[in-house]
């Protein structure tokens, strides 16, 4: 028996391969019926409104689900210097996560749902949900609890307010009455449920697109440089003021509704504060690099980690700027919020998951390195051209949206009709197509790149291909 459960890990990772072409092909897919609606071959399971609710989901919660349980579980048991808590419970977080995301396949273009966005699921998913959360966070505390060093590295920090953050989020968010099988009314109403779902929203982007992201950054960065990381204290003190900010910044999602006025001043004081520890986040994981930028030349994963830290940056300032109230006004409901999402989604998330499964997969399959750095390269230049298209052409759209919308003649009239807005818009939603095909593409050499890897000669010593620790 390997020391570590690593085949757990291994299947994780494989499947943050499949789960972002899927999810992500869904996505080249709804760009594209944005531009050509009639894709949807008038069929009511291949709407946009359907299919938006699957993209979400898969590229969320199946493809970056799985690298977060496919390097956490990696992680903790490498920095516990002990093997898994429960192989059994690790194999049915797998299986479990695995029906989940089959079952909101089957259920979201069928238009089952709850209707609230990032909690789509119906409620006997939700409970599926439940049961494997559970058993993922006693796999990983209890994996903590019987570590053989005294200390927990900062990585596992961040992994661990990720797994009981959104253990918290799920279950309030989730309280609903069920009617039948695939019908339930949400528990609360009206601007309670709003401010709710969007304290749930809010902290899915801040723990599970953030914090578990985090607990990969601080360890694969300086295991990948060989650099420690460039402020430990900095880690804990980024670590505190993150998690304790997050869960206020909830209110920015509903300026200028029913919401108390003074909950989305809270809201938007809050955003701005996130500024500090985003940054000294950043700061701490690029400073990593101190004394070794040359290797970002030479190492196509370096530059994956690293760049991703810089659209993580450029997300978390934009953020709190479009959570300051008249910023607001021109930015809501326009392209803008798209352009955002996808540098922190795309950007942040999909770049630094990437990178960390490049070094991850050698590692955990016995193999001396991925099959072709070459390959890695290019993979990092289309997916970085790719996202770059994507963002820039929604900041402009939505930037052009706002202002068209709000002007308005002399007489007080509007200046535009919306549908003059939406012919202007599509031209950039080309080019967010051409993004997006860019960065799907990738993935597919992503994908032949693991292939080949996996498939080719094993290392039989395994520490050759481990990292020390
Ligand atoms: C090939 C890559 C991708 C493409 C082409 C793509 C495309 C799209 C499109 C067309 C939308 C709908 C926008 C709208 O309603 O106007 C969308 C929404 C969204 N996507 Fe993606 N996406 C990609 C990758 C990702 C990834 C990797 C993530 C997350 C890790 C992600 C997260 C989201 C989220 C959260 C939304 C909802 C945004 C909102 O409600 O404001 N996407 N995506
Ligand atoms: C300091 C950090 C951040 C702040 C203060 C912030 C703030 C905001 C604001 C003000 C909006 C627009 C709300 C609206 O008008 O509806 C928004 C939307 C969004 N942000 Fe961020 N953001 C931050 C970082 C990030 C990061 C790093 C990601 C992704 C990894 C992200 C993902 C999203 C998503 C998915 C939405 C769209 C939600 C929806 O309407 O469906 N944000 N954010």
């Amino acid at each position: 028996m390997e020391t570590y459960n690593y085949k757990v890990v291994r299947q994780f990772a494989i499947m943050t391969v499949v789960w972002g072409i899927v999810g992500m092909t869904v996505g080249v897919f709804i760009a594209a019926e944005l531009i050509w609606p009639q894709l949807s071959l008038d069929m009511p399971w291949l709407a946009y409104g359907r299919l938006r609710a699957l993209h979400t989901n898969a590229v969320i919660f199946a493809f970056g689900g799985s690298a977060l349980f496919a390097t956490s579980y990696y992680v903790v048991q490498r920095t516990c210097h002990t093997r898994l808590f429960s192989d059994a419970l690790a194999a049915f977080t797998f299986w479990g996560w695995t029906l989940v995301i089959l079952l909101a396949a089957i259920t979201l273009p069928l238009g089952i749902t709850s209707s609230k966005e990032y909690a789509e699921l119906e409620w006997p998913i939700d409970i599926l949900i439940t049961l494997v959360w559970v058993s993922y966070a006693l796999v990983f505390f209890g994996t903590i609890m019987k570590r053989k060093v005294k200390h927990i590295y900062v990585a596992n920090w961040f992994y661990g307010a990720f797994i009981l953050t959104i253990a918290v989020l799920h279950l309030v968010n989730s309280a609903a009455l069920p009617v039948t099988l695939t019908k339930s009314y949400s528990a609360y109403h009206g601007a309670i449920d709003a401010m709710v779902q969007w304290w749930y929203g809010h902290n899915a982007v801040g723990f599970f697109l953030t914090a578990g992201f985090l607990g990969m950054m601080y360890y694969f960065i300086p295991k990948v440089s060989q650099r420690p990381v460039f402020s430990y204290r900095l880690s804990v003190v980024h670590f505190w003021a993150l998690i304790s900010t997050y869960m206020w910044a909830g209110p920015h999602h509903l300026h200028y509704t029913a919401l108390p006025d003074w909950a989305q001043s809270l809201g938007m004081v809050f955003s701005l504060i996130l500024l500090a520890p985003s940054w000294g986040g950043m700061i701490n994981g690029i400073m990593t690099l101190s004394g070794a930028w040359h290797k970002l030349r030479s190492d196509p994963i370096l530059k994956f980690l690293i760049v991703s830290l810089s659209f993580y940056g450029m997300s978390t300032f934009e953020g709190p700027m479009m959570a300051i109230k008249t910023v607001n006004a021109l930015s809501h409901y326009t392209d803008w919020t798209v352009g955002h999402v996808h540098s922190g989604a795309l950007g942040w998330v999909a770049l630094v998951s990437i990178g960390s499964m490049y070094a991850l997969i050698p590692w955990v399959f016995n193999k001396e390195g991925m099959y072709s750095t070459r390959l890695i390269d290019t993979h990092f230049w289309i997916a970085t051209i790719g996202v770059v298209l994507y963002i820039s052409a929604m900041w402009i759209s939505g930037v052009m949206q706002g202002l068209m919308w709000r002007a308005v003649n002399a007489d007080g009239t509007l200046t535009y009709s919306f549908v003059e807005s939406l012919e202007a818009t599509y031209p950039f939603y080309f080019v967010r197509l051409l993004g997006g095909l860019l960065f799907l593409s990738g993935m597919f050499l992503m994908a032949y790149n693991v292939y080949k890897t996996v498939a080719g000669t094993t290392v039989t010593d395994i520490e050759v291909a481990q990292p020390a620790h």
